[in-house]
């Protein structure tokens, strides 16, 4: 609370999966909220993944505009003292690149927000970037972060680990009765559930710490999770492992045909190669995830 009242957080990216959990997390801890989307009705329904369907009193405002087109933007950061930024590619198949979204949208709501005399940014960039800046994805959210770091703003990066929401896909693929695994599998990760990183999201936005990592509570390597997912659907594993120098050729293949599905396949290759494991600043486990997908499937569980 200010002594204006609660602060006035706006909150991008909101129909995406961390989005959407943010929306509710910065709502129940009392600010008022503004959602930019560029689709309302889709703030409405549910995400993938168990990503929540969200209401209108969940928040104050709406404001419909195109983060790519800032012309669409006039007034979107009038009165707003901090701005929470999730927007990025995941399943987005705009045929655009990582640097056209995840830096430049990025970048357009940081001149907005500078001009606008806004107090403050949270931006969600991702754990052990320092490892693989060679990848596109990982230059353009460090690109948002050191332009933050120079816009005069005070700013609070949030770098989580991998999201349940991609940890689905391994349920998905358990569910099918056959896993596809890049690499061995024997990669370490600590996933976290959006709910939980929304969470953080808005204490590392009130906190002290400029830069906070956060990581799900369990550690556990790829094939683990994907045995996990066979054991709460109750079929045999059956995992398939794809080697990282077929991977490697074909991410040469796809790269050669799309830059943006070039690399976000060379993110997911690599993503099967190194670890990511953070600090557990989740509370829900993956077995938990993985039965919450299952009970809305509604299928009888094989977890014991
Ligand atoms: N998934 C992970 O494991 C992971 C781990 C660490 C960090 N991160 C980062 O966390 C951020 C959020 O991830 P998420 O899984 O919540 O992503 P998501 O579900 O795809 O949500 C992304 C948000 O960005 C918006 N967006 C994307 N392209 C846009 C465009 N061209 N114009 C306007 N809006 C656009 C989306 O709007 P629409 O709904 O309208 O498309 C959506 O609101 C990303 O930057 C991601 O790199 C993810």
């Amino acid at each position: 609370m200010t002594e204006n009242g609660p602060q006035r957080v706006l909150i991008a990216g909101a129909t995406g999966y961390l989005g959407k959990f943010a929306v509710l997390a910065f709502k129940r801890a009392g600010y008022h909220v503004r959602v930019l989307t560029r689709d309302e009705d889709r703030l409405y329904l549910p995400g993938p993944f168990t990503a929540p369907a969200l209401s209108r009193e969940d928040m104050d405002e709406v404001f419909v505009g195109k983060v790519a087109e800032p012309e669409t933007l006039k007034g979107l950061m009038v009165d707003i003292d901090w701005v929470f930024s999730s927007v990025g590619i995941s399943r987005q198949r705009d045929g655009l690149t990582f640097e056209q979204v995840d830096y430049q949208c990025n970048r357009n709501l940081i001149d907005l927000a500078t001009a606008a005399e806004v107090k403050g940014f949270t931006y969600v960039s991702m754990q052990g970037a320092e490892n693989i800046m060679q990848l596109a994805i990982t230059q353009a959210h460090e690109k948002v972060v050191a332009e933050l770091q120079q816009s005069g703003l005070q700013v609070r990066i949030v770098r989580p680990c991998g999201y349940f929401s991609d940890m689905g896909a391994l349920y998905d693929m358990a569910k099918s009765g056959r896993a596809y695994l890049v690499g061995d599998g024997s990669n370490k990760m600590s996933p976290i559930h959006g709910a939980d990183l929304a969470r953080v999201c808005v204490e590392t936005t009130e906190g002290e710490k400029l830069e906070v990592e956060a990581g799900g509570p369990d550690i556990m390597t790829q094939r683990e999770a994907a045995l996990l997912a066979f054991d709460v659907v109750g079929k045999p594993a059956k995992i398939t492992v794809i080697p990282i120098w077929l991977a490697r050729g074909l991410v040469q293949l796809i790269g050669l045909l799309s830059t943006q599905f070039g690399d976000l396949a060379e993110f997911i290759v690599t993503a099967g190669e190194i670890d990511g494991v953070g600090p557990p600043r989740g509370k829900m486990t993956l077995q938990e995830y993985f039965m919450e997908l299952h009970a809305a499937a509604d299928l009888p569980t094989g977890a014991s």
